[in-house]
């Protein structure tokens, strides 16, 4: 075994810019894919049944289908119109980036869902008797309860963003997947290479998890 590759400058410095570059996708993914999950998990929940079973469909789609197979399409069919409508080839990550958000939305909007539905009947029907509207309802009493089940989960679905977005290696962006493959490749210590990248990974997700499990602890106090 030969780890001397970690001292070297050069080498480090490809790591943590994929490491970063992983940071970022995982992180947008969540955030972005966060706002757009909303949607159709509203429109799961409404009693509009087309909204409902678009919503559903969606929903089991993108969880039935691999992400890889998610990402080359969308990939094949947003690349070149990205190019010539933009002008702009930020290389893959603008559909990556795409492909990520989709895929995540999907899975949040199920997250989001079931926080709500994790809350009581009983608060509804007290809501309502005191005269709020449906959307005073929502706002006030039943997301504000919802949000101690949706931040946990929240934080478990960026962890998972963080090791998925290993698959953007196929297209060619730079994230820590694809810095293993050039240190793997100019200092043929592959063992090592990826050795050293899975406990990158791990830094990531590690203190990602404790510290979602302290907020699910936190939040729970008072139930
Ligand atoms: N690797 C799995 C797949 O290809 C899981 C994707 C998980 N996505 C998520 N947003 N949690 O389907």
């Amino acid at each position: 075994m030969d780890f001397s590759f970690v001292l070297d400058p050069y080498y480090l410095g490809i790591l943590f810019s994929g490491l970063g570059m992983t940071l970022l996708l995982a992180l947008l993914s969540v955030v972005f894919g966060s706002m757009l999950g909303f949607i159709p998990a509203f429109m799961r929940l409404s009693r509009h049944k087309v909204l409902h079973v678009i919503a559903k469909s969606y929903v089991e789609l993108i969880r039935g289908t691999p992400l890889l197979v998610q990402v080359l399409l969308i990939y094949s069919m947003v690349r070149l119109p990205v190019v010539v409508f933009l002008g702009i080839d930020l290389s893959s990550f603008i559909p990556g980036m795409l492909a990520l958000l989709i895929n995540s939305s999907a899975y949040v909007s199920e997250i989001i869902r079931g926080g709500i539905l994790s809350v009581p009947k009983g608060q509804k029907e007290a809501a309502l008797s005191l005269g709020m509207n449906q959307k005073q309802t929502m706002r006030k009493i039943i997301l504000p309860q919802a949000i101690k089940h949706i931040i946990p989960a929240l934080g478990n679905e960026f962890v998972t963003m963080i090791k998925e977005t290993s698959i953007f290696m196929y297209l060619g962006i730079a994230e820590l997947m694809y810095a293993a493959t050039i240190v793997r490749t100019s200092t043929y210590a592959v063992k090592e290479t990826y050795i050293v990248v899975a406990i990158l990974y791990f830094m990531l997700t590690f203190p990602t998890s404790k510290l979602m499990g302290y907020f699910e602890k936190r939040l729970s106090y008072g139930k």
